[in-house]
């Protein structure tokens, strides 16, 4: 298996058409969260189609970073599924912690409340992968692993469809769940 991302077919052309950038709920350096007013149970009702899912994401949002990027981090949850607008030639980059303090924790606020995000110190990690995402491409993606995302200066910014879970459920949780062999 892999332990970073897995591709998924599933088509939200549908759902997706109302997306707008009228209401922020959260805002950092080259990096914005906004309210997406699309029905979580329409997607529930067709991953449950496709995969078969016991476990349910209950979140949605549109995510926009823009250039230069965003450095190393783990989001404030462990797994995501990420739609890529608009991603052209911007970098997603995992790594591998090689020591214990190679991270800081950080509490943001959004307009739900608190949440802790952690960043890295890129001198105490190791790259593990580096993949380019295509616009209209759908991943399952390990957000529980540091990552960075590198833009060029000349890309617009880049937009994703974000669908998360709750943070109880852990990347291997779901991906299991994913790709259960029916007997
Ligand atoms: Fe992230």
């Amino acid at each position: 298996m892999n332990f970073l991302f897995q591709k998924l077919d599933i088509n939200l052309q549908n759902i997706l058409g109302n997306l707008n950038q009228d209401v922020r709920t959260l805002e950092l350096p080259h990096f914005e969260e906004y309210f997406a007013d699309v029905n979580i149970k329409t997607i529930n009702n067709l991953l449950y189609k496709k995969y078969k899912i016991d476990y349910f994401p209950n979140n949605v949002n549109l995510t926009k970073i823009s250039p230069p990027g965003v450095g190393v981090h783990t989001d404030a949850f462990n797994v995501t599924i990420n739609v890529y607008l608009n991603a052209r030639n911007s970098v997603t980059t995992f790594y591998r912690e090689l020591s214990e303090d190679s991270s800081t924790i950080i509490t943001k606020k959004n307009t739900k409340g608190e949440f802790q995000i952690k960043v890295y110190d890129e001198e105490k990690l190791e790259v593990i992968s580096r993949i380019k995402t295509k616009p209209g491409e759908i991943l399952l993606f390990n957000s529980s692993v540091p990552h960075s995302v590198a833009i060029p200066p000349s890309e617009p910014d880049r937009l994703i469809f974000r669908i998360t879970w709750d943070s109880k459920y852990s990347y291997q949780d779901i991906y299991n769940n994913f790709n259960k062999i029916s007997s």
